[in-house]
């Protein structure tokens, strides 16, 4: 089966319209890793659009969760805090609804989990060190563990015969990289809508199941057009600046 794969995508319509052309005939399945709403300023049209993609396996974020009150906000920043406010009150009972009915976890052709944040603690905990990866590859049984949560792309590769060892790297962009089998590996795909790794385009993966190659994919996005909606909406202007970053 081939693969779209997006993650925090953040409200951030223009950004996931972009992934979506870029991807266009290149996969028969969509598997989508949380933090659909939060940040952005078009929660309930990217839920729609979400919603609507062909053969999709989506699981929530703690954005989500947010937004239909689900989780606290109190330990979110000040900024994510105000946002998450405005997409409480902006999000239409149909979104809600859809919100409410994401499951934490899901297992795909006995080949790969999904995640938002771990499959560990699935909505709250990132992976941003080899240490807390290693942690992790003992907590699902599949090859591959799809995560986002953290904004940035990145693999982690593990093997059984060396079980004190995990290696971090990422690829090269819109190249294939051979999932090896005698290793596992948790994948982070970055984020459609808020990447935080300098890079202001939207972030994104196709995988192949059945050949084992996964790609990750950088697609530039009229950034502007977010920056200038969010504005219009009365989001926090830090939220809105760091979109032109990728920070
Ligand atoms: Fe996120």
């Amino acid at each position: 089966m081939r693969y779209l794969i997006i993650s925090d995508i953040h409200s951030n319509l223009e950004a996931l319209e972009a992934v979506l052309k870029d991807a266009e005939g290149r996969y028969e399945a969509v598997l989508c890793l949380g933090d659909i709403v939060g940040y952005g300023p078009s929660p309930n049209e990217c839920i729609e659009r979400v919603r609507g993609l062909s053969s999709l396996s989506c699981v929530a974020g703690n954005h989500d969760w947010a937004a239909i009150s689900k989780i606290g906000i109190e330990d979110f920043n000040p900024d994510a805090r105000a946002a998450t406010i405005w997409t409480q009150k902006t999000l239409t009972t149909a979104s809600s609804a859809y919100l409410h009915s994401l499951p934490e976890k899901i297992v795909l052709e006995e080949k790969i989990t999904i995640a938002h944040g771990s499959p560990r603690y699935p909505i709250w905990e990132y992976i941003l060190s080899t240490l807390t990866a290693l942690e992790n590859f003992r907590h699902f049984e599949t090859p591959w563990c799809l995560v986002g949560h953290s904004h940035v792309p990145v693999i982690f590769a593990f093997r059984e015969s060396k079980p004190n060892f995990c290696d971090a790297f990422i690829p090269p962009e819109n190249e294939p990289f051979f999932l090896d089998p005698d290793f596992r590996f948790i994948i982070n795909p970055g984020s459609v809508g808020q990447p935080r790794d300098g890079d202001p385009r939207a972030s994104y993966a196709l995988l192949d199941s059945e050949k084992g190659v996964v790609e990750l994919r950088r697609v530039a996005y009229p950034v502007e057009k977010t920056q200038a909606m969010m504005e219009k909406v009365g989001l926090p202007p830090r939220l809105i600046a760091r979109l032109s970053f990728g920070w």
